[in-house]
């Protein structure tokens, strides 16, 4: 089953959190989601608690997720969020290592993996985030990116986590740009990914894993890029902000099951 993903980022308030919140679970439901693709939203933290409530009131199969955590259990972290946390207010899916966390906080391999271990340490699911940048796709580096990130992000994972946990190829220059990896792109970058995690644990674990796309996927182009055989679904940015346009994803998801 295809997992699709909105990752809000620093956007919403809390009015339209809720009222995002809804029409996803109203979509969900009319459209008889359950069973055919998994879907996960990622607010804020702030409005956690509060869309996870608008989540439960509808008796949603929506997931709640957060966009990042921090992997100590508790203590001294000014301003950070642990695991038992997010969980506490309903959390059951969680990112780790997106782009933006990589690039412009400047999170390590290193981080990435600890928090990767916490997460799934903790029972929730976990989405590892990959990609190259630019420059590296330029420099015929995106394989060996790839394959560092996820080596290094799934470092000390068990294969009973692996069940847990979904990858998402996200190329850095497709992120938010407009700009997104044709589908073939998209199905080499996954295939590699795929070989990659049947090196690391087993041709079993490798295909059942799931490997999302993102970078700019929007309603006009998730079929294609969902068609890929590699390609499970994706991890959206700007289009989840609107209800009407993440659907038509959800539905592109919908069609490729
Ligand atoms: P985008 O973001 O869909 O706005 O390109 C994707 C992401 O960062 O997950």
């Amino acid at each position: 089953m295809p997992i699709v993903g909105g990752n809000w980022k620093m956007n919403t308030d809390l009015a339209s959190a809720k009222t995002l919140a809804a029409s996803v679970a109203q979509w969900a439901r009319t459209h008889n989601a359950a069973g055919h693709v998994e879907i996960a939203i990622f607010p804020p933290f702030v409005y956690l608690a509060e869309v996870a409530r608008t989540l439960r009131e509808a008796g949603s199969v929506v997931m709640l997720g957060a966009q990042d955590c921090y992997f100590e259990a508790s203590g001294a972290f000014t301003g950070e969020i642990s695991v038992s946390m997010l969980k506490d207010v309903g959390t059951q899916i969680v990112l780790t290592g997106h782009s933006e966390r990589r690039h412009v906080l400047g999170e390590s391999d290193a981080i990435i993996n600890q928090k990767t271990r916490a997460v799934l340490d903790a029972g929730l699911e976990c989405i590892l985030c990959v990609g190259e940048t630019l420059d590296q796709r330029n420099a015929g580096e995106t394989d060996a990116v790839n394959e560092r990130q996820v080596r290094a992000g799934l470092a000390g994972v068990t294969k009973e986590q692996m069940k847990r946990l979904t990858i998402a190829y996200e190329p850095v220059w497709a992120i938010g740009t407009g700009r997104t990896a044709t589908p073939a792109d998209a199905q080499q970058a996954h295939a590699r990914i795929r070989a990659v995690v049947q090196s690391l644990f087993d041709a079993t674990t490798a295909a059942d894993l799931r490997i999302q796309y993102g970078g700019s996927v929007k309603g006009s182009n998730a079929v294609e890029l969902f068609n890929e055989p590699d390609v499970d679904g994706g991890l959206i940015g700007g289009a989840s902000l609107k209800s009407e346009e993440f659907c038509a994803i959800l539905s592109a998801a919908i069609g490729s099951s």
